[in-house]
């Protein structure tokens, strides 16, 4: 099965839009891997948008051989040989957002052309799609000839959240679908998308996930999305609720130059560990008001992840907000009490009973995992 965890890479959007070739896209490949992000996770390196010639040649897509001299087979093989794969785009409608030639009509043409070429991941947009087309259908028939052109590819549904693909899109063949309109390097970005998907995450499963975008975390309003720019806290909570809810994790900075603090956040193992956890299951809201949303999830062996974020940017709102056993499934009249770990620095906080209350500052947020307390751990506790 593909898509069994979240998918974790890079993708040139989000910084570099049109201004792409094939020696960025190796240096992309090079910088993944020998800046440990490879060893973290991330292993998709994926050419969004902009990279094909504006006209089809005899029927077949073809990369621009200014961009890419040595063609597609070349630079995948590139990147295969750094231990990674390699990911590549197309739309569902004739054209592409940015104006290059699409794959409507000709899917099961181009699923085999990019198998020859070794691509392993498609994002597949929606720009210029007829109106009144089956638009289920279309994402269908691309999930079909990428099943049966010979080669195990991810297919990345990309339609923006039109016709709630969160009640679709998993049954007509995507491994990821993008649910909501494209993210900009701001906290009112990201915290929009959290808004609009925290309640939309119930089907992510082993094969399919609900994709929240491509991550801003170290653009530091660099690039083609810049909107601004987030603060160190403010991007280190956009990777953790992108890592909570399930989201792929897809970096769209320019690996090369990421600042220390932000590769600290992207490469941050508890987060990561959260977002890749062996049960695979969705988060599900416990309180949520318009400024806080307080979450969790259940973790393999037992475990189970609480999240507290305070998304509220009035500085003067800085709250006691709670999350109570009970709403975790751990009553406190049976006795049961909580080990608690910081999800960001992995500490051990200390063991709790009934829940628990803590100051958050306005964008600023706690993850806490919470393993059960048997007795016998409890009194070796108590004897120490
Ligand atoms: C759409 C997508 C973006 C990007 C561009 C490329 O806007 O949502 O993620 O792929 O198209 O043109």
């Amino acid at each position: 099965m593909l898509s069994v965890k979240p998918i974790m890479g890079w993708n040139s959007w989000n910084t570099f839009a049109a201004q792409i070739n094939e020696k960025l896209i190796m240096e992309m490949a090079d910088a993944i891997v020998e800046k440990g992000y490879l060893d973290a996770g991330y292993e998709y390196i994926i050419i969004d948008d902009c990279w094909a010639r504006k006209r089809r040649v005899n029927g077949k897509l073809d990369p621009n051989p200014e961009k890419f001299p040595h063609g597609m087979k070349y630079l995948a093989d590139y990147v295969h040989s750094k231990g990674l794969k390699f990911g590549i785009y197309s739309c569902a409608g004739s054209i592409t957002c940015a104006g290059y030639p699409g794959s409507y009509g000709y899917e099961y043409d181009d699923a085999k052309m990019f198998a020859s070429w070794g691509v392993d991941y498609l994002k597949y947009d929606f720009c210029n799609f007829s109106e009144g087309g089956d638009k289920r259908n279309a994402y269908l028939t691309m999930a079909m000839a990428l099943r049966n052109c010979g080669r195990d590819i991810v297919f990345a549904a990309c339609n923006w959240g039109v016709g709630e693909p969160a009640e679709w899109m998993r049954s007509h063949g995507a491994h990821t679908y993008r649910s909501t309109g494209d993210i900009r390097d701001s906290l009112k970005s990201f915290t929009d998308i959290f808004r609009s998907q925290y309640t939309n995450i119930e089907g992510n499963a082993p094969g399919c996930y609900n994709d929240l975008d491509m991550l801003i975390v170290g653009m530091r309003n660099k690039g083609h999305v810049g909107a601004g720019g987030c603060t160190d806290e403010e991007y280190l909570m956009h990777f953790a609720m992108w890592a909570f809810l399930g989201s792929p994790l897809i970096i769209g900075a320019d690996i090369r130059k990421i600042d220390s603090e932000c590769a600290k956040i992207l490469l941050n193992k508890t987060l990561i560990a959260l977002n890749q956890d062996d049960e695979c299951r969705p988060a599900f809201p416990l309180r949520c008001t318009e400024k806080y949303y307080t979450m969790a999830k259940i973790l393999d062996k037992g475990k189970i992840a609480m999240a507290i974020f305070n998304i509220n940017e009035d500085n003067d709102w800085v709250q006691n907000i709670s999350v109570v056993f009970n709403d975790l499934g751990v009553p406190s009249n049976k006795g049961l009490k909580l080990r608690l770990t910081d999800a960001v620095t992995g500490e051990d906080i200390g063991i709790y009973e009934d829940g628990i209350w803590v100051k958050v500052p306005p964008t600023h947020f706690k993850i806490y995992v919470a393993e059960i307390i048997t007795e016998d751990t409890n009194q070796e506790s108590e004897n120490q």
